[in-house]
């Protein structure tokens, strides 16, 4: 990933953020599916109140979907609409535009009481880097779009796509930074490949990985790798390597290939559709 962040480029985009949440009624947010809590910024929270508000969850393809229904229930239960979404296929864009107009309902009986026709509802695209913002607004405007120019009353260059009677979107999307200060967030957004290797020890993102695989999903990696049954935390990278033919060249296993293995397995789906995260439970704990 080749984004970077400082503290001066992260204010700038907050008060872009600031200026064009003004011109909408909408926030379309983005997260992934995988990990929507670390895949958040909660300033948004901040920065979208009174505003209309859906959730995305993307890549929903790779997610487990008993989690992502739990996902959706956490994030109705704060006032937001969600849909889960595999933005790469246009599959399931009617129900999108379907939840905007119910999450703007409000907005669209007070215009309709005030003879305001035909006003579109504006919308906005936002979410972290890497959670398919670019491929949802390409899939969701499609061709058929065309883009409408400059209006009065608009701020200067402000681009607008009319997607159809209903709904325009903002064609530049909200780029929000992670909390990757937050180590166990980093850890996950690494985990998904949402940030660059080198910044993390890959062998303790997959050792974490197989942890955490070993207790929520028992039973994934040894039908993947073709493990033992009794094979224990500690050798079971140790007979991934040998099973992968990960071996160094004094015949021992190589322990970073079959970290590297087991990450790039998980990032891609092979090991199956799995979420890192669970909704907090209403008493506070994990
Ligand atoms: P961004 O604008 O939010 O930064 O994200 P972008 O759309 O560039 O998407 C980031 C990566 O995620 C892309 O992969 C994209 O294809 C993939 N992606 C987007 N939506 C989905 C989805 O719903 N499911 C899955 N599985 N992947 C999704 P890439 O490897 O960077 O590029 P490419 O392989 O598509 O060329």
């Amino acid at each position: 990933m080749n984004y970077q962040w400082y503290p001066g480029h992260m204010t700038r985009a907050k008060r872009q953020m600031q200026e064009d949440i003004r011109l909408i009624d909408l926030v379309i947010e983005l997260v992934d599916a995988r990990i929507p809590q670390s895949s958040r910024n909660p300033d948004i929270d901040e920065l979208g109140k009174n505003k209309y508000r859906l959730i995305l969850m993307n890549k929903a393809d790779l997610a487990d979907e008993k989690r992502t229904g739990e996902w959706s229930r956490f994030f109705r239960e704060q006032g937001c609409f969600t849909v889960s979404l595999d933005a790469r296929s246009r599959a399931g864009m009617k129900k999108i535009t379907d939840q905007i107009m119910e999450a703007c309902r409000e907005k669209l009986e007070r215009d309709k009481k005030r003879g305001i026709k035909n006003r579109p509802v504006r919308a906005m695209v936002v979410g972290i880097p890497n959670v398919g913002k670019s491929t949802f607004i390409n899939s969701y405007a499609g061709k058929a779009c065309a883009k409408t120019g400059n209006r009065p009353g608009v701020t200067k260059g402000k681009q607008w796509i009319r997607l159809n009677k209903e709904v325009e979107l903002l064609d530049t999307p909200g780029i929000l930074w992670p909390k990757f200060e937050d180590q166990a967030v980093g850890m996950r957004l690494a985990q998904i490949g949402s940030i660059r290797d080198e910044i993390l020890n890959a062998d303790e993102l997959s050792l974490e990985l197989i942890g955490f695989l070993q207790r929520e999903y028992p039973g994934i990696l040894a039908e993947r790798y073709g493990l033992s049954e009794d094979a224990k935390d500690s050798d079971l990278l140790s007979e991934i390597a040998v099973r992968r033919g990960c071996i160094g060249r004094g015949g021992e296993p190589d322990y970073s290939k079959a970290a590297a293995l087991v990450i790039d397995d998980f990032r891609s789906g092979k090991l199956g559709r799995i979420t890192l995260e669970v909704p907090a439970r209403k008493d506070g704990a994990d």
